[in-house]
């Protein structure tokens, strides 16, 4: 029915504009008790089988939204209502910004993809801050607060950017993530590089540790899909070296290789994400496991469409996994889907349990 939906609706949209009244339902369901408790029952059926620790963490699955959807935490509880395992917020910068002049947000329908170039709009973080402080909230979810470099600080001072977001959002984030590879914030992604990446890094571990002194705030990276093989390898090496707790991988591909839309569409310029992401996220993936084993807890995401996909990432050694752009295409649906195809998958595999699976493909014994 979703399909359908989408195609008589919210495919004749503006993009941003179905976003913004998606989120605008979604908020209003999960604001009437009753409604939601009924929601939730029917697309966020729990599952003991993939309950997942993870980053020192409990969650109900192991299955999340990728940051970028609710970019400003207004709509955390709805997003666990349709299922979500966890959520990650923003990318949050230290100030408030308007991201980059509408239009920002295109469909590749054909390539069941998005390329976007919002350039991290968001209300700043004190406001996210606040807005997380203030929150009761109404379903169990894990809160991850993803941050990025305030568009207008010169790259030499990203450091104490992303300082000032640590201080004000680490006390309200289950996890936090240093974002370093979004292609919309001119510079950020040099970022990437262990000379820049490591003092980054310690400056916002110690800030942290600052901010919440009595707990140990999980920290990520999340970075691209276009980094070098060596430069994958680099900061896998780093991230060890430094205690870090996970990596995200990936963000979206600047590469517009293989797409079947039209021209015009796949010319604008932006961060291409979804099914055209797939294989490069999940080589990005094995190379990373391949090198820090279970030593670091490694998030799998770009072009995740289904329970298959999600499965096979696991598989490669992500312990949690991440959606964006298929649950626009799939609809509230999808997380219900998802977890019912991996309960199914886990049933039907050799592997006891969800932490089993994680990294098995590399373990297999060739026959
Ligand atoms: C419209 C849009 C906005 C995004 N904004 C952010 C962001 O602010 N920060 C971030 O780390 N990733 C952002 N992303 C990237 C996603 O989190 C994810 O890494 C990427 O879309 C690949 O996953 P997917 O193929 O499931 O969409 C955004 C993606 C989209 C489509």
């Amino acid at each position: 029915m979703y399909p359908l939906f989408f195609r008589l609706f919210f495919r004749r949209m503006d993009p941003e504009a179905a976003h913004r009244l998606a989120v605008g339902w979604i908020r209003l369901v999960a604001g009437v008790p009753v409604l939601r408790t009924f929601v939730a029952a029917y697309l966020a059926p729990r599952f003991k089988e993939l309950r997942t620790e993870a980053l020192g963490l409990r969650m109900h699955g192991p299955v999340g939204l990728a940051a970028g959807f609710d970019k400003n935490a207004v709509a955390i509880d709805g997003l666990a209502m349709l299922g979500f395992d966890h959520v990650e917020i923003g990318t949050v910068t230290a100030q408030g910004q308007p991201g980059n002049p509408p239009r920002r947000l295109f469909r590749l329908v054909a390539d069941r993809a998005l390329i976007n170039r919002m350039g991290f709009n968001n209300d700043g973080s004190a406001a996210v801050a606040a807005r997380l402080a203030a929150r009761r909230a109404v379903f169990r979810t894990t809160v991850g607060v993803n941050i990025g470099k305030t568009k207008t600080v010169p790259e030499a001072e990203a450091a104490a950017d992303y300082v000032t977001s640590t201080e004000r959002l680490a006390a309200h984030a289950d996890y936090l993530v240093v974002n370093v590879s979004s292609p919309n914030t001119p510079g950020l992604r040099n970022l990437q590089a262990t000379d820049a990446l490591r003092p980054l890094l310690t400056a916002v571990r110690a800030a942290a540790d600052r901010a919440v002194p009595d707990r140990r705030v999980p920290l990520l990276v999340k970075i691209a899909p276009d980094l070098a093989d060596e430069d994958v390898d680099a900061v896998a090496d780093l991230a060890v070296d430094l205690g870090l707790d996970g990596i995200i991988a990936t963000n979206t591909t600047v590469s517009r290789d293989g797409l079947r839309s039209p021209q015009a569409l796949t010319a604008e310029t932006g961060g291409l994400s979804g099914a055209p992401l797939k294989e490069r996220s999940l080589e990005v993936l094995r190379r990373l496991y391949a090198r820090v084993g279970d030593r670091i807890t490694l998030v799998g995401v770009g072009g995740v469409e289904d329970a298959e996909d999600a499965w096979q990432r696991i598989l490669a050694g992500a312990t949690l996994v991440q959606g964006y752009s298929a649950f626009i295409y799939r609809g509230p649906l999808w997380m219900r889907s998802v977890h019912k195809g991996l309960a199914a998958r886990l049933a039907a595999s050799p592997y006891a349990t969800l932490a089993d699976a994680v990294g098995a493909e590399s373990r297999k014994v060739p026959a």
